[in-house]
């Protein structure tokens, strides 16, 4: 069955809940919807949702969830960007695009200088077509166990103008979002 692109731009909206089963709403069966099963890391839950919904059908979700991190000497905050995830059949019409910038503009209303996202080296592209920047410094976060290497690849996006990135090595305490 094919799926018709959505006409109009969608309305995205906040959502106030999201869990497992808004997850398989949006992405169905699929039990490694993010592709990052293999990397063994323990995940943490966002706070504020971000959502879009097609007839009633939620088919497109950003979450975000404000967490501490240190830059070389630095102590700072993020906001955390996770969860971005697209119903398959309507990948491509620019739904991601939507949700993210949605919670990218809340996210500048919310403190914090930065934005920062973890992802697969495939999507680095999609993320820099919405303004993310590579981050290439190693980022430890925090597991169950004490710190790890964070196997995927960070981006970062300045949420005020005229921020920059501080120089150091990277820790985000937390569990990664
Ligand atoms: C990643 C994902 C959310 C993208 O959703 P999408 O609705 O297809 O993305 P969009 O159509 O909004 O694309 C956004 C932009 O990235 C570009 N883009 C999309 N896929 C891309 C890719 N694989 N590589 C490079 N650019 C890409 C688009 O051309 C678009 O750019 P434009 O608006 O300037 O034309 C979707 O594929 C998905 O749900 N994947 C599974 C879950 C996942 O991996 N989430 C990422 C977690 S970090």
């Amino acid at each position: 069955m094919t799926t018709n692109p959505p006409s109009t731009s969608p309305a995205v909206v906040r959502l106030t809940q999201y869990s497992t089963a808004e997850l398989r709403e949006i992405a169905g069966d699929d039990d490694d919807p993010f592709g990052v099963s293999g990397a063994g890391l323990t995940w943490l839950p966002k706070q504020e949702h971000f959502g879009i919904r097609r007839d009633g059908r939620l088919v497109a979700h950003t979450g975000l969830v404000t967490l501490p991190l240190a830059v070389g000497e630095a102590e700072t905050e993020v906001v955390g960007f996770g969860g971005v995830v697209v119903a398959p059949e309507l990948r491509g019409h620019g739904l991601a695009r939507l949700v993210v910038t949605a919670a990218l503009e809340h996210a500048r209303t919310t403190g914090p200088q930065y934005g920062l996202l973890f992802c697969r080296p495939h999507l680095l592209a999609l993320y820099q077509r919405l303004g993310w920047r590579t981050l290439e410094e190693d980022v430890h976060v925090e597991q169950p166990d004490g710190p790890a290497l964070m196997p995927l690849r960070t981006m970062w996006i300045p949420l005020r103008d005229g921020v920059h990135w501080p120089s150091g090595p990277v820790r985000l305490r937390s569990l990664p979002m």
